[in-house]
């Protein structure tokens, strides 16, 4: 009964019952999931009877991330190629904790996707600390294996960058924020900000970490950066010009110059946001960026000349070219957001393509040689409400509709090695609306659990099936504080 489904259950008669005297015993390769284990069924600490859960690394097993796990009414035995595939096998077995006791069966699990994953924008607004760990925590439960952390925005810059201490001294904070969708002109008139040291962010990092959860950065470019250009308007294409950290929603024209200045800026936070976070992958944005300034300015056009494009919109895949570039001389790999008319200028070779639009930008991207990460808005935008009336997109998405989003559809084949397709599937918590953890985790449950069942999950889609397993899984949310305890109601 637990989510995601795992690929093959073999039940049998009888349970394992847990004490405080069970001793865990971890091969070499296994500590770090032993003490996971150890803290999720209280047995920290504990001594006394021989051991009688063993977790070690096996030569064989189902996939990279898969494991094998052995439940007898005696002893409970996980196995697994890699640290990742226990860890994943000490989920499943907080997941099927009943009663203080563990049903005997067999399971044998891998995932079908390697990237399934979530972002959480903690720049519209800021998320305290404790609930990121949290959050990490219940990921990974869900074997949900990438945080995607949208760090910046034009609403808000949330990582301190050595050097440039005006990102967070200015870029941080804003005066009051807009109540409601892009252009309802009524604001809160209450101030908001916040953003995470370099060493919070490693420690994030590092936690995530020994729960097989990778987070992947997202530091928006060219547009979408407004925030860092109230600290620094000189990173502008107007640089006489003032903004304000913005307090409204939606797409804004001011984006960043690709003069030298904003050029070695990006590159330099790309060199310190590749030193926190160790992931093999940078998003670097490319999403809602209009390119009238670059039609206007005259470093703007000087640049186009010097490159020999008539039209301007063409630096735009350029300038994500030159951001992947110094990605890929940290050793990295740039994740950008799919957007319209964007291949035609070319979405630079060897990025990973978030398709967010639909799923057909992310099927031509694919055929353009790329490897994509699924996020279609109507089945992934986990922001859009779950029921009626629907919120500022206009759309509802119901748990059926995340629970019936299938990354494959179409027969497109899964990324293998470096060749194209599907890298995975990702759900968004996009925050313009949802100001507090408590309208995160109503945004997030019970639908992410459908996404994660989904993204997952090797079977037939089975709904009916599905909802048994939810009823069950949110009593274990529950006790897990993972739900929302004090909002009523999502903001429309
Ligand atoms: C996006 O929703 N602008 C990626």
């Amino acid at each position: 009964m637990i989510i995601p489904s795992p690929h093959h259950v073999e039940p049998r008669p009888g349970a394992f019952p847990l004490h405080p005297g069970r001793r865990i015993s971890c091969a070499p390769g296994a500590e770090r999931a032993g003490e996971l284990l150890a803290g999720y069924l209280g047995l920290r600490g504990a001594n006394g009877s021989a051991p009688s859960i063993w977790l070690e690394l096996a030569s064989r097993g189902p996939g990279p991330e898969g494991y094998q796990l052995d439940i007898r009414p005696q002893q409970v035995h996980l196995t697994a190629t890699t640290e990742t595939g226990l860890l994943h096998g000490v989920q499943t077995l907080r997941s099927l904790v009943s009663g203080n006791r563990l049903p005997c069966l067999r399971i044998r699990d891998a995932p079908r996707l390697p990237w399934r994953g979530v972002l959480l924008d903690v720049a519209r607004h800021h998320m305290p600390l404790e609930f990121l760990h949290q959050f990490v925590d219940v990921m990974a439960l869900h074997k949900l294996n990438v945080l995607h952390l949208h760090l910046t925005d034009d609403q808000g810059w949330r990582m301190e960058i050595a050097g440039w201490p005006r990102l967070v001294d200015v870029g941080a904070w804003r005066p009051e924020s807009m109540i409601g969708p892009a252009g309802s002109g009524e604001f809160d008139g209450m101030p908001h900000g916040g953003y995470y040291t370099q060493a919070e962010l490693r420690e994030l990092v590092r936690c995530a970490a020994a729960r097989g959860v990778m987070i992947v950065p997202e530091i928006e470019m060219p547009g979408h950066v407004r925030a860092a250009l109230a600290a620094y308007p000189e990173l502008g294409n107007f640089p006489e010009r003032r903004l304000q950290v913005w307090t409204s929603w939606g797409i804004s024209e001011d984006i960043l110059g690709v003069h030298d200045t904003a050029l070695a800026f990006c590159r330099d936070v790309l060199r310190q946001v590749a030193n926190v976070f160790p992931a093999p992958y940078v998003h670097i944005g490319g999403d809602e960026c209009p390119t009238t300034q670059w039609s206007n300015a005259p470093s703007a056009l000087a640049r186009a000349a010097e490159l020999g494009f008539d039209d301007p919109g063409r630096l735009h895949g350029w300038f994500l070219g030159q951001m992947a570039d110094t990605l890929r001389e940290l050793g990295r790999t740039a994740v950008c957001w799919a957007e319209t008319g964007q291949h035609a200028g070319g979405m630079p070779a060897g990025t990973v393509v978030t398709a967010w639009r639909d799923a057909a930008h992310g099927a031509s991207a694919i055929a353009d040689g790329h490897q994509v990460i699924m996020a279609p808005h109507r089945s992934t935008y986990l922001d859009y409400r779950p029921e009626e009336p629907a919120g500022h997109s206009g759309i509802v998405t119901t748990v059926a509709d995340v629970y019936g989003f299938d990354p494959l559809a179409g027969g497109l084949p899964v990324a293998a090695g470096s060749r194209p397709g599907v890298l995975g599937a990702q759900a968004q918590l996009w925050t313009e609306l949802a100001p507090t953890p408590d309208h995160v985790r109503r945004l997030a449950f019970p639908r992410l659990c459908a996404f994660a069942d989904t993204a997952w999950r090797t079977t037939a889609p089975d709904y009916d099936e599905f909802r048994r397993r939810l009823a069950v899984h949110m009593d274990l949310l529950d006790a897990l504080n993972a739900l929302p305890t004090t909002c009523a109601e999502t903001t429309p």
